[in-house]
């Protein structure tokens, strides 16, 4: 499977002289240590990442770590320093001004945090605002508009102005403009971080269901891990413009590369994401009176221990692939609860 959005050893140095910079990154100094020595700020450390066709993939650091840097590289508003971002296979560093325009329009959505409503346009004008720029009919935009404004719950709300809504349909309104662009590819820069975290746990759940029958490829930003590992595919840990890990949320949570990591890992709830299948022992011998599935969680096969002492795992097909005890399962969740 080729990537749909690839960025090739990407460095960003902001500064008038980045050549001292990128020697002394790859000579191993920190961004700390550029900084001091040179005035020059590290935005992006050598990055690489590849987002593969309908995943979300995310992106996720601590406030200052490159993560809006790394995104805003991907639509070419920031140049590289080093390096090279290829989107649906080709460089987007070798578009022409006028390339470059038509693959924003056409190719990309983009959802912000603060929303980037047009403040004197309803809901449904500023759905369509992407459309009109791309020179659609009015009728067929505002067709589009109305059906994901429906989409989004917001139907009844389409002739209403911004003030007029809450964050939450603030940010729906956002969502569904991007949606109504109709690309493959969407990118969401900390979209839900100025939301309440009622409010912000029902987007992250709308945008899951709304992905399982869009199928599209979204490249969303968080600093928070919980997001991160609720919604994402593959997760990418950003620390000082450096990817120090990048994988399954899974693996993260059971290997933290690092401190860094470990530290955004110690308050999830592990019993959540953690699944059987990977903590299990691989008897499959021992007969079983029940039965789950590998990609049940920890806490999905808790309350079975009330009743078992062991239970069988299957794949999907119902196939015996080994055997969880409830010893085994306490032991990964004491292990990672320290
Ligand atoms: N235009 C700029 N000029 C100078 N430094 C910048 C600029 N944009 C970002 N930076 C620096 O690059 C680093 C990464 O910033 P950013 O990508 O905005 O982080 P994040 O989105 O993870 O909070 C920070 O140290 C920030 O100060
Ligand atoms: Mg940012």
């Amino acid at each position: 499977m080729s990537a749909v959005i690839e960025a090739k050893n990407i460095t960003k140095i902001f500064g008038e002289s980045p050549e001292t910079a990128v020697r002394m990154l790859e000579q191993g100094s920190s961004k700390a240590d550029v900084q001091a020595e040179t005035g020059q700020v590290v935005g992006l450390n050598r990055v690489s990442i590849a987002v593969e066709p309908g995943e979300i993939f995310v992106v996720m650091g601590l406030s200052g770590s490159g993560k809006s840097t790394l995104i805003r590289h991907v639509n070419r508003l920031i140049e590289p320093t080093a390096g090279e971002m290829w989107v649906n296979g080709r460089n987007v560093l070798e578009l022409n001004e006028s390339d470059l325009r038509t693959f924003r329009r056409n190719e990309l959505a983009m959802v912000f945090q603060n929303f980037g409503l047009l403040p004197h346009r309803s809901v449904i004008d500023n759905v369509a605002y992407g459309l009109e720029i791309r020179g659609a009919e009015k009728a067929e935009r505002r067709k589009k508009a109305a059906h994901w404004i429906e989409r989004v719950g917001l139907a009844g709300y389409e002739e209403s102005q911004p003030h007029e809504l809450s964050g939450g349909q603030q940010q729906r309104v956002g969502l569904a403009r991007a949606l109504a662009m109709d690309t493959d590819i969407l990118l969401m820069d900390e979209a839900f971080s100025a939301l309440d975290p009622l409010i912000r746990s029902g987007m992250q759940d709308e945008l899951k269901t709304l992905q399982r029958e869009l199928n599209k490829t979204i490249l969303f930003i968080s600093h928070d891990f919980d997001e991160a590992v609720k919604i994402g595919d593959r997760i990418a840990v950003l620390n000082d413009g450096a990817i120090v890990q990048c994988d399954k949320p899974e693996n993260i949570i059971l290997k933290p590369a690092d401190d860094y990591v470990a530290e955004f890992v110690r308050d999830v709830n592990k019993a959540r994401v953690i699944h059987v299948g990977s903590i299990m022992e691989k008897d499959i011998e021992t007969p079983c009176d029940h039965n789950v599935v590998g990609a049940a969680s920890c806490e999905d096969v808790l309350p079975l221990f009330a009743e078992h002492d062991w239970v069988g795992v299957t794949d999907e097909f119902g196939q015996r692939i080994g055997r969880i005890t409830a010893k085994r399962v306490i032991a990964a969740l004491a292990r990672h609860a320290a």
